[in-house]
């Protein structure tokens, strides 16, 4: 199911009894992230909150602040207009199973293939409700500006007479009490590689520095960052474009850990069953979904010295101290009338965010196993905040299979993050923590099944020597076979004779 925009997902939220509304004023310093918090700590992740008249520094803010809209398994299925979300998943991984690949390449082309079979391909309209109002300067001179720019908005580009494209009028949250600022929390990020022309939405932060201009929160790995860095390399300005809102499969679609060059507007538009329709930017040559809520257009000038961003109460549960970044320069901001601000938080988890990378797993699980056929499932328990720990079950035929299956995911995409990776037999429940820890401690001998390796490691991880190189630990958890090593017998995992289960349950009720 399509949604036109944020508020209408909003709606359907209510109607599913998934969202509570506050009347109450909730100041965006601190308050809603208090008030989100205890939600999202819940059982199953509790509800979705509109905050109807939220305030910044004490003053009413125009748009109401939607959030917890993603945080558990009914919304994320609701956002995606589908029955669960291992339906979704199922219907995907059925399109893609269709002629198994040869190659990992012949795997991405599958896969995009089977999202443009829906006719999800995004089309070009004239305009769209994002741009029911509009706040924009003059196009900036091409030219690189000078830093620090002139004091007040933009950096050396001219206002429009009594328009002012500032941020000041939205919502957004200080999240945590060291934060360094206020941090949009949800942001789609369209940028362009500049030698192919091939776009990118990524959902990096962004801290508020002035009324105008931002912290650009791509991480060194990601497409983002690599945009910008041949930008850098042409000694070009770099457009970009921020949306939030519109349909909820948009945002989605960003966070997804999608290869280089697939479009996630194709994505979104494959689970919302309806192409994306897109808008041209006022100020900048890219498109943006016409059903955004808010549109943020601007800059990035690769020559700018980069700023310090942060600190910022992250979902790793601490804070990340203070990095240099790109500052991104505002020079249009549109919306809808009746926008609806869509906004999260990271911190301890559970939280949110929990659910958004779940999805992802469960939804790329089929491609996953295009390349390792033998894996079953996998799992990121919410305690590894994504990628810090991930457990995947295997059908293992052949000694070492475990450890083949711990090379090939640290080599696959964000896959790459993974600090400790446990590999159990098919019959463990991945998703049963309790399960995955007791086979672990069970069946391990920790000097023969364990792997110590090197490589790539989150940026946010802060316990790592340096930012984003670090150690992974693999563990092979699975039943050992004679060509590993082990020249015992491996015994039998206790288990009820059948028949004595049926008699008691006949005797006593199934709760037995
Ligand atoms: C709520 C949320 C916030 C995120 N913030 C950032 C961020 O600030 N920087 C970043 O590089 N990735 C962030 N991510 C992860 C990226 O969105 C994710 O890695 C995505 O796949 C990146 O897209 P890309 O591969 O197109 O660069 C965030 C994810 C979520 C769910």
């Amino acid at each position: 199911m399509a949604f036109d925009s944020f508020r209408e997902f909003v709606s359907q939220l209510d109607r599913a009894g998934e969202l509570v509304r506050v009347f109450q004023p909730v100041a965006t310093e601190l308050e809603i992230t208090e008030l989100a918090d205890r939600e999202m700590k819940k059982p199953g992740g509790g509800r979705a909150l509109l905050i109807e008249a939220p305030t910044v520094n004490g003053q009413p803010s125009p748009l109401p602040v939607a959030i917890n809209t993603f945080g558990s398994w009914k919304r994320m299925a609701l956002a995606m207009g589908a029955p669960s979300v291992d339906a979704a998943a199922a219907e995907l991984g059925a399109l893609i199973k269709a002629r198994p690949p040869t190659s990992m390449r012949e795997a991405m082309k599958l896969l995009s293939t089977a999202l443009e079979l829906r006719h999800a391909r995004p089309r070009q309209v004239r305009s769209g409700p994002c741009k029911e109002v509009v706040l924009k300067f003059e196009p900036p001179p091409a030219r690189v500006e000078p830093w620090p720019p002139a004091p007040g908005i933009g950096a050396g580009v001219s206002a429009m007479p009594g328009a002012c494209p500032t941020l000041a009028g939205l919502p957004i949250l200080k999240c945590w009490p060291l934060d360094g600022g206020r941090f949009i929390t949800l942001p789609c990020v369209v940028t362009k590689d500049p030698d192919t022309g091939e776009r990118n939405v990524g959902m990096y932060r962004m801290q508020v520095y002035e009324d105008a201009s931002t912290g650009m929160h791509w991480q060194l790995q990601k497409v983002g960052a690599r945009h910008a860095r041949r930008h850098r390399e042409r000694g070009q300005r770099m457009p970009v474009a921020v949306f939030l809102g519109g349909d909820p499969m948009l945002a989605f679609a960003a966070t997804a850990p999608l290869p280089d060059g697939l479009d996630e507007f194709l994505l979104a538009g494959y689970l919302r069953r309806q192409s994306v329709e897109l808008v041209k930017g006022e100020t900048v040559d890219l498109e943006v979904p016409a059903n955004a809520d808010v549109v943020i257009e601007g800059y990035v000038d690769p020559q700018e010295p980069l700023r310090e961003e942060g600190p910022f109460g992250d979902h790793t549960g601490y804070y990340t101290l203070p990095e240099p970044y790109p500052v991104f320069h505002v020079t249009a901001v549109t919306r809808r009338r009746d926008a609806v601000y869509p906004a999260t938080i990271v911190g301890i988890p559970p939280m949110e965010d929990f659910y958004m990378g779940g999805a992802s797993v469960k939804l790329f699980l089929p491609v996953f196993k295009m390349s390792f056929p033998e894996i079953v499932d996998i799992a990121l328990p919410a305690e590894g905040v994504f990628h810090n720990l991930v457990f995947v079950s295997i059908r293992k035929t052949y000694p070492m299979q475990a450890y083949k299956i711990m090379h090939g995911l640290w080599g696959m995409g964000q896959m790459m993050f993974t600090k400790y990776l446990v590999v159990v037999d098919e019959d463990v429940d991945v998703h049963n923590t309790r399960d995955v820890l007791f086979h672990l401690c069970a069946n391990t001998d920790p000097q023969r099944d364990t792997l110590l390796s090197r490589g790539p490691a989150d940026v946010l991880d802060h316990a790592t020597s340096e930012i984003g190189v670090g150690g992974k630990l693999g563990l092979d958890a699975t039943r050992k076979l004679p060509g590993e090593g082990f020249k015992r017998s491996w015994p039998p995992l206790i288990k009820m004779d059948p028949r004595v289960r049926e008699r008691i349950d006949a005797l006593f009720g199934g709760a037995g």
